[in-house]
């Protein structure tokens, strides 16, 4: 499943009935894989919203605490809504050196946010990785699971505007 797929609500919470509904749809209970369900959960909504983590709780009767513990562990699961696109800028060392730093900065000031913040109009989020595993291709930036490799601020630039450009024309064809 893509990021852009992933049935995120745009920023909105969902009600108890649909939270109720997809924990019923996944027959969440005492047997269920706790990992597995925050996973399907977050793929539904595009990320954990607190009524779901005490719903959970309460079927699996997994203590919240615990289930916080498990969420906050795992980087790939968010307690706040995300946008549209995720954008993941190489913090490592191999990345800094050939200018990560410049090309994180650049993603930062077109989309006006920092790292770990997601834009007013639920488009981006923006984040920064140790290191995201590619360091031959330094500088590296992950746009919604798909990897830029030998990135500059320019090219970073320019793949966002496309992206913004692609969402614009969206809007205009509703
Ligand atoms: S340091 Fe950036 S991919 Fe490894």
């Amino acid at each position: 499943m893509t990021q852009q797929d992933c049935g995120t609500l745009d920023g909105r919470t969902p009600g108890d009935s649909e939270i109720s509904a997809a924990l019923d749809e996944l027959a969440v209970s005492t047997d269920t894989n706790l990992i597995e369900v925050l996973q399907e959960v977050q793929d539904r909504f595009g990320y954990l919203p607190a009524p779901a983590l005490q719903e959970i709780s309460r079927r699996t009767r997994i203590p919240l605490i615990r289930v916080y513990g498990v969420v906050s562990f795992y980087t790939r699961f968010y307690t706040e809504p995300r946008g549209r696109h995720t954008v993941c800028c190489c913090r490592g060392t191999a990345c800094y050196v050939r200018g990560g730093k410049e090309v994180a900065q650049t993603v930062q000031d077109v989309l006006g946010v920092k790292d770990g913040q997601t834009t007013g109009d639920m488009m981006f989020s923006f984040e920064t990785a140790a290191c995201l595993g590619a360091c031959a291709l330094a500088p590296v930036m992950v746009i919604d699971g798909e990897y830029r490799g030998k990135t500059t601020p320019d090219s970073a630039e320019e793949e966002l505007k496309k992206i913004m450009a692609a969402e614009s024309g969206v809007k205009e064809v509703k």
